[in-house]
Parts: C-alpha cells; structure tokens; sequence
C-alpha cells in the first residue's frame, strides 16, 4: 500500500455507535471526508438528524439508525440495516459512554444503580454494538476495524468518586486486547483510543466553571483542553489500512498529561 493511500477510507463502510454524540458526531463526518460510507447509530432523533447533516454536507448520503445498544436485537438489526444498504461492514467506532461526572460518590458507598447505569452505558454497549458487528465482518470475510473509546480513568484512579467510570472504562481497555488476541484470525483489528477531557456537551458544565478549567489545563503539557477534531488523526490511522500490523492497542490523547504522572 502505498503511503498516500495508508489513511483512504474509500470503498469502506463504517458504523458510528453513539454516532450523534460530541465525539461521535466528529469521527462520523472525519470518517466519511477520508471517503466511507457511514451508518449513524444513537438513540437519540434530533442528534442523529444534525450528524446527518454534517455528513450531508460532505456529499454524502448517511444511513441513520435509531437504536438501544444495550439491546443486542437492536444491534442485530442496525448491522443487518447497514450491510442491505452498503453491502458490507467494514468498520465500527464505539463512541456511546460517559457519565461519569453525574454519579459521584465515595468507593464504600457507591451505590448498585449508578454502578449498572455506567456500566450499561459504558460497557454494554461496546460489547453488544461490538458482536453484532464483528459477526457480520466476519461473515463478510474481508476482515474488519474496530476502534473503541476508553478514557485516561482506563489506566489511572482519581480520588473524585469516579468508582464505576473507572472500572468500565477498564474492562474496555481490557476487552480491547482480549478482542484483539480473538479477532487475529479473521483480519480484524481492536484498538482504542483513551482521551482525557475533550471539549464536548458532555463535559460542558465542568469546562464552564474556570477554576476547574484553569486547573485542568495546568496539568496538561500542551496547555490546553483536547476537542473531538484532536482524535480523528488517531482514529483514522487505526479505522485504516495505516494500522495493519497494530492490534490491542490503547492509545492515549491527552495532551501529555498521563506522562506527568
Ligand atoms: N467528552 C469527554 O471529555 C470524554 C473524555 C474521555 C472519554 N470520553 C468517551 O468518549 C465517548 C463519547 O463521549 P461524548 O462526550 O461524545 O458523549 P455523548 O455526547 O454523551 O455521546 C454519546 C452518545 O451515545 C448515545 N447513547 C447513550 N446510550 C446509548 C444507547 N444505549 N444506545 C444508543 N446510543 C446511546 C447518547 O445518547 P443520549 O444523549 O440519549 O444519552 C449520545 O448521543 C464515551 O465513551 C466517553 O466516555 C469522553
């Protein structure tokens, strides 16, 4: 393959889980400009119409599916939708997850509810969006991409109540390579990303409060907050053929931060 061609994503069909979300939405429309065709799956209407838009934008027609990826039937459905319309799946971008600031609460006491809710939100869903697609690769029989979002917590405690985010973003770490000594076989690649704070809805009130944001940006060597735009170099190398000998890997975005610590 030749250098220039490494990161072309033409003739490829990728899906974005959570594909209506503050990354999500990004990676979608990052995807199709590296030329894929692309299946938006969220469980949201109105999010699902405005990442619509913005790969309409680009020329291109998207295939949007409202969906519960907690739900394998649903996810079932939303790869079996993918493959009538584009004729295959190539590639999935698990970008459904978060929480973590909305449930915090001391290790001792952390409670049952907010420990199935993150764990629902963060590690159901890859693992459900995550088989359905990967059947169809290999079914499809011409291997496969899968990019999972961890976080940074997937490596490093944080003495803020963040019990549950951790442990889920761990075990995505985890399945990451555990998919990855599987999937081998059939060409398929896993790997993951592991952001810090990115620039999103999701973590918009945080940002918004400038002692928070003062002090997180004094501990980021780059000196400042990450945003959706600062992933897609990472994720279009590892949807791409840039990565065909990389698998199992974590990478972390974070503008230096981890390498303080
Ligand atoms: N933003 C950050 O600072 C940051 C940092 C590190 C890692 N990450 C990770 O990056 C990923 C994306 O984060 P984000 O900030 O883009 O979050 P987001 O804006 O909340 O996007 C997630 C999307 O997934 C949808 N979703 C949730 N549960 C679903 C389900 N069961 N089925 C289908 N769709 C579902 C959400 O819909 P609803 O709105 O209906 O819930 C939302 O549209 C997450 O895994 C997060 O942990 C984010």
């Amino acid at each position: 393959m030749k250098p220039a061609e490494m990161y072309s994503l033409q003739g490829k069909v990728a899906m974005v889980a959570g594909g209506g979300g503050g990354i999500g939405s990004k990676l979608a429309a990052g995807l199709c400009e590296a030329g894929a065709e692309i299946a938006i799956v969220d469980r949201s209407g109105s999010l699902l119409k405005s990442t619509c838009s913005l790969v309409e934008e680009l020329g291109k027609e998207p295939l949007s599916i409202a969906a519960d990826l907690t739900n394998a039937e649903e996810a079932e459905a939303a790869v079996a939708q993918t493959v009538a319309r584009f004729g295959s799946l190539d590639i999935i971008v698990n970008a459904i997850g978060g929480g973590a600031g909305k449930v915090l609460f001391e290790a001792q006491d952390y409670p049952m509810d907010a420990w199935q809710w993150i764990m629902d939100l963060n590690l159901t869903t890859t693992l459900v969006a995550t088989q359905a697609a990967v059947k169809a690769m290999i079914a499809g029989g011409k291997g496969g991409k899968v990019l999972n979002i961890s976080s940074v917590r997937g490596q490093l405690g944080i003495n803020a109540g963040y019990s549950a985010y951790v442990a889920a973003k761990g075990a995505v770490s985890s399945l990451t390579r555990q998919w990855a000594t599987e999937w081998a076989k059939y060409g398929i690649t896993v790997n993951a990303i592991a952001p810090t704070f990115v620039d999103t809805p999701q973590v918009a009130m945080l940002l918004d409060d400038p002692d928070f944001k003062a002090g997180l940006i004094s501990r980021v060597p780059l000196g400042r907050v990450g945003t959706p735009e600062d992933l897609m170099g990472a994720v279009l190398m590892f949807c791409s053929g840039a990565s065909q000998f990389i698998t199992g890997q974590i990478l972390t975005i974070d503008g230096g931060l981890t390498a303080t610590q």
